[in-house]
């Protein structure tokens, strides 16, 4: 595998595949990989010809006081594991290298979409994230892109993104993979003590409770959000951040379930903020 650290030489190399006519597929990620992220990467194996990987903890995707500087990082363990899969190229650039002295050009999709949720919470969080994307997608001219599931919010407004700037790219969505008890896999899983990892179930669990009552037709949204709510209360570390039920196409805010609809919570355990989502079809 090859590892590029520099804009113009990637953008170099991608523009002579793009020439050469092969499909090229991108695999943005913040690194610290785990099953989750390596599961992008085989499913861009399967529809691409060459499999380009980004490494990049997006600095203006962080708030103030929140982990940029401890957010784990291991270029070394990322190497192994991204040549294991055999992916073709890894594009780590410093952050020198994506916002050099002076850089003042932003990505943002406006509106409800990006202000609620994990944007209620993170101002500014998702304005990082389209940006930055955005820049990824014109080095790398891919032309599908990979994201997991876990990030709902996220994936779904990069389709908006593409979808409005006219990105000739596919955005493909991977499912959440998760460890053996049904924890959803996050890099950010490494900062659980033993007792918050316990805890941390909570979040599956109340989805799996909510998918439950959904079943058995249960129909209202508030009444389902406050079952969640209460069954997360009861854990000692446990702090809601949000629990939304809401339209998966648009993430638009529902009271009864009809369709496709997206159940998030993003929870505190101790000092760490998980997310977490499962998609329902009735
Ligand atoms: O999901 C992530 O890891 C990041 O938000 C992304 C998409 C790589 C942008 O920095």
């Amino acid at each position: 595998m090859k590892v590029v650290k520099n804009i113009s030489e990637i953008q170099r190399i991608c523009l002579d595949y793009k020439r050469a006519g092969k499909i090229i597929g991108l695999v943005p990620t913040m690194g610290y990989l785990h099953e989750g992220h390596l599961s992008l990467v085989r499913e861009a194996k399967k529809r691409c010809d060459t499999v380009i990987v980004s490494i990049f903890v997006n600095p203006i995707q962080f708030g103030k006081g929140e982990d940029y500087d401890i957010y784990p990082r291991d270029l070394g363990r990322d190497i192994e594991l991204l040549t294991e899969e055999k992916a073709d190229i890894l594009f780590a650039p410093s952050v020198r290298e994506m916002y050099p002295e002076g850089y003042s050009t932003f990505v943002e999709v406006e509106g409800e979409i990006t202000s609620k949720m994990c944007g209620a919470s993170r101002p500014g969080h998702f304005r990082g994230v389209t940006t930055v994307v955005s820049k990824l997608f014109n080095i790398c001219l891919p032309d599908y892109a990979f994201f997991g599931q876990k990030d709902a919010q996220q994936v779904t407004i990069i389709e908006k993104m593409a979808r409005e700037l006219n990105f000739p790219i596919e955005i493909v969505r991977v499912p959440i993979v998760r460890e053996e008890d049904g924890l959803a896999m996050s890099s950010r899983n490494v900062y659980l003590a033993p007792e918050e990892r316990r805890e941390a179930l909570v979040l599956y669990q109340s989805l799996q409770h909510a998918l439950k009552l959904i079943k058995s037709g249960e129909r209202d949204v508030p009444r389902i959000k406050r079952e969640m709510e209460e069954m997360i209360k009861s854990r000692p570390r446990a702090e809601i951040d949000y629990i939304e039920i809401v339209r998966a196409e648009d993430l638009a805010y529902i009271d009864k379930i009809e369709g496709r609809v997206l159940v998030a919570l993003a929870v505190r355990i101790g000092k760490t903020r998980l997310i977490d989502n499962l998609l329902v079809e009735v």
